[in-house]
């Protein structure tokens, strides 16, 4: 059985460990805002979200290597939690619509076969190739980040659950995965702008932005169509799908403080009225973040 400790040695074992930083989406920093309903109330029932609320985020490139390049295909991270200490819905969201894995050995594996070989300076290609065929599941995430250039700013990335969650209704409850739509539109990184801009361009160009205004999003629910995979996060959902608005999540300003650099987005934090995803993946990622957490001091 896979310990969640075990999960953080796999990313330890690609990525290195860096002391002082998280175990994966390792390079990020803080922002606050505020999470905006909407005038008339939602068709969802998250009595939770009726009302204005603090926001703390993070936004991070993913992977666990603190130098990550900005321009790297890997996915870009925001971690949102929405209300107060006493009342928050915490998540981790991601720019690619589906996961890499849908259990711990899957994780492990995708990791183990990515993990730097000595004599060629990086990951053993064919030792991808030979995972990718034995894990076809695996792949729609890897072509999603092939095909989608990086983004040119965090607030013109667009971010999803990957998990089907499960929300109370009036008419009952309906299983959707979140997704973040950005006010600004989605806007990828031309070459031009690949070879100009430096490795480290994310956090000025969105200090930048915040200088001049906010940055938005719309915070909806993708409603599941029946016969849409509920369990698997690496499963892409086809065709048109009804969105519920839920509000307006508004980021606003730096944090530079030590609480905002540390922070976890543990993504087990609900209001009530939300229901855990119930595929193989969700329940793992508390117990690994808090590992994770522990593991930035040593
Ligand atoms: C087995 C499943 C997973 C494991 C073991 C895992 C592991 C981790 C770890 C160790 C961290 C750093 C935690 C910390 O030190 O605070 C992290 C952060 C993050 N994860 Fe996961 N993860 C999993 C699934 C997911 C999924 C399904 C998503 C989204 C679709 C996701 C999105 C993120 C994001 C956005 C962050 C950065 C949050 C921040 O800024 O602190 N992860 N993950």
């Amino acid at each position: 059985m896979t310990r969640p400790a075990d999960l953080i040695d796999a990313l330890n074992g690609t990525f290195g460990r860096h002391k002082g930083y998280r175990a994966s989406h390792a390079k990020g920093f803080a922002v606050q805002g505020r999470f905006i309903p909407l005038s008339e109330a939602p068709e969802v029932a998250i009595p939770a979200l009726r009302t204005e609320l603090p926001i703390a985020a993070r936004f991070s490139v993913g992977g666990g290597k603190p130098n990550m390049s900005d321009k790297s295909p890997s996915v870009r991270g925001i971690g949102l939690t929405i209300g107060d200490a006493d009342l928050n819905w915490s998540m981790a969201l991601i720019s690619a619509p589906v996961f890499f894995a849908n259990s711990a050995e899957q994780f492990r594996a995708f990791l183990a076969a990515r993990v730097p070989d000595s004599e060629l300076g990086g990951p053993n290609l064919e030792k991808v190739k030979a995972f990718n065929a034995a894990h076809p599941n695996t792949v729609p995430h890897q072509e999603f980040l092939k095909t989608t250039p990086p983004c040119l700013c965090y607030s013109t990335e667009a971010y999803h659950s990957g998990h089907a969650y499960q929300f109370e209704t009036p008419i009952g409850t309906i299983s959707a995965r979140i997704f973040l739509d950005p006010e600004a539109g989605r806007v990828g990184l031309t070459d031009d702008e690949k070879a100009n801009l430096s490795d480290d361009f994310l956090y000025d160009t969105f200090l930048q932005k915040l200088g001049a205004e906010v940055a938005r999003w719309t915070l909806k629910l993708v409603v599941a169509n029946p016969g849409d995979d509920l369990q698997d996060p690496t499963t892409p959902w086809q065709g048109t799908h009804s969105e519920i608005s839920l509000g307006t999540v508004q980021i606003e300003q730096a944090d530079t403080s030590e609480a905002g650099q540390t922070r976890v987005f543990d993504p087990t934090h609900m209001p009530k009225g939300v229901m855990a995803p119930q595929d193989n993946i969700f329940a793992l990622r508390s117990p690994a973040y808090a590992v994770s957490a522990a593991r930035r001091a040593d």
